[in-house]
């Protein structure tokens, strides 16, 4: 029986997932240099937790929980999103009480929305996102935008369109909502079933409606700038100063109110078309939030974050061939020729690897010709051949699969010769201009000294063990004439 992953889940396999690991720990390692720490929370919550804090009135309670009941007969959700069980945790473990507000959290794992699986949509995802939980200041809004930009660019992206709004304080959400209110009655008739609902729940959520003809009618919607009250303008005024100052390009768009519904002040989303022309929606997206921790039974504390979509984030690193380079393939690969020489390439390759080198090896027996093959799929950079002479004499016969050149090595001279061509390669000869005829062919190094400091006086070098002034010990060749 052929078995098939669920609707609207993705396997992320072999190059994917060294590309989302490339991109999860930029992620981390940008929001570590802002003290960012890592949270670890538990996929499954109680739903309640996700009806109080993302709100009934929005899609993802209303239709995209996967809510199920335990074997005890308690209502259990997988998580839709990271914020509500960060702020459980920081509740339940009486974070607050720490003298050192805000606490600021970092997170990344799987979410689970029971979506219409389309372009950019899954309903198993990855999100990555920060909270900074206690604080009103308007610098922690700032430094959340100025975070998510960072990261964007630090993956390669340009020209990221970060998108920026207010819902202002409660007193002009509550203005803003009764004059929605008043707008729609006029229209509600002729809207789509969930926007119904949405006008007894939420007007706010009218304005995400999808459906064209809804959207008609949404155009001429009042918008949230004319409700704002001056403290709430002036907090949106400072907000964009600061972005100017630190240097994120925004645009405001007063149509933005997302999705959930315990946003406050301060909304954002990062969008970004790929090379290609594709749009995959937003790759992310956060706010300020002001009840939630009481929500929690905690005290009235305040806090922003946002999260990305991490599968979002790769397809336009994707498309933009950003990712290319991600598989560093293979450092070295040991073809032992027959079943005698497996035992002493296993422990050679051991050893390779203790060492920190990327090793593989083929202990198939099979020929020379079809071991290179594999080894230049795997990118392997050198290939160690390892035959009865090789085993007998000691005398390594090294492949340079990238040049197709080849040394013999003593194998006590092994892994210096790898360390310095796979770690100090470049180093070594930054400045100088290597002299194909001077070079040794063993180990790439040449007789003059200004580039690396390697000279022939130097009988045996640290490289290669090969004395330029004399015959070759490992490989019989004399300096002068080369290989
Ligand atoms: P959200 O906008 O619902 O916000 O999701 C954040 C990001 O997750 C989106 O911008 C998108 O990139 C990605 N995403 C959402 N749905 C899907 C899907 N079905 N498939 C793939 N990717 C998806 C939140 O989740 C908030 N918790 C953000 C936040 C953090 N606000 C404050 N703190």
């Amino acid at each position: 029986m052929n078995i098939q992953n669920v609707k609207g889940t993705h396997d992320v396999i072999l190059k994917e997932a060294q590309a989302y690991e490339r991109i999860e720990s930029v992620m981390k390692a940008i929001a570590e240099s802002y003290c960012f720490k890592e949270f670890r929370v538990p996929v499954i919550e109680n739903s309640a937790l996700f009806l109080r804090s993302v709100g009934e009135s929005s899609d993802i309670v209303r239709k995209e929980m996967y809510t199920f009941l335990d074997k005890g007969g308690r209502s259990l959700t997988l998580r839709p999103e990271f914020t509500a069980g960060i702020i459980r945790s920081f509740v339940n473990n009486k974070l607050y009480a720490t003298k050192d507000l805000p606490v600021k959290a970092y997170y990344v794992g799987p979410v689970f929305r029971y979506e219409r699986p389309q372009l950019g949509r899954y309903r198993q995802f990855n999100q990555f996102g920060i909270e900074t939980i206690g604080t009103t200041s308007v610098y922690h809004d700032v430094e959340a935008i100025l975070l998510g930009y960072t990261i964007l660019t630090a993956l390669g992206l340009e020209n990221v369109k970060v998108k920026i709004n207010t819902l202002g304080d409660a007193l002009s959400r509550q203005n803003y909502k009764n004059a929605l209110k008043e707008y729609f009655s006029n229209h509600i008739d002729d809207m789509c079933v969930d926007c119904k609902q949405r006008y007894e729940l939420n007007p706010l959520r009218i304005l995400d409606c999808k459906v064209k003809e809804d959207q008609d009618i949404v155009k001429n919607a009042p918008t949230m700038s004319n409700y704002l009250s001056d403290d709430a303008k002036k907090r949106f005024d400072d907000l964009c100063a600061l972005l100017e100052q630190v240097g994120v390009d925004y645009e405001i768009d007063d149509t933005l109110v997302r999705g959930l519904d315990y946003y406050s002040q301060t909304v954002f989303e990062y969008h970004y078309t790929s090379k290609k022309g594709i749009n995959y929606g937003a790759v992310g997206a956060g706010g300020h939030y002001d009840g939630l921790v009481k929500e929690m039974d905690g005290p009235q504390l305040e806090g922003v974050g946002l999260s990305f979509g991490v599968e979002r984030v790769f397809s336009v690193l994707n498309d933009d061939e950003l990712l290319a380079d991600v598989d560093d393939g293979c450092d070295v690969f040991v073809m032992p020729m027959g079943e005698d020489a497996n035992e002493i390439g296993f422990y050679l390759l051991t050893t390779l690897r203790q060492y920190g080198f990327t090793s593989e090896i083929d202990v198939s027996g099979s020929k020379l010709s079809s071991m290179l093959k594999k080894a230049n799929r795997l990118s392997s950079k050198y290939a160690i051949i390892l035959g009865e002479e090789e085993i007998n004499t000691r005398i390594l016969t090294i492949k340079d699969l990238f040049k197709q050149e080849q040394y013999k090595i003593n194998v006590d001279n092994l892994i210096d010769f790898l360390d310095s061509r796979l770690n100090n390669a470049e180093d070594e000869h930054e400045h100088c201009s290597c002299n194909d005829e001077k070079e040794h062919h063993c180990c790439g190094h040449h007789d003059e000294t200004q580039c690396c400091g390697h000279e022939s006086q130097k009988h045996n070098h640290g490289c290669c063990g090969h004395n330029h002034d004399e015959e070759h010990h490992c490989c019989n060749k004399d300096s002068n004439k080369g290989e």
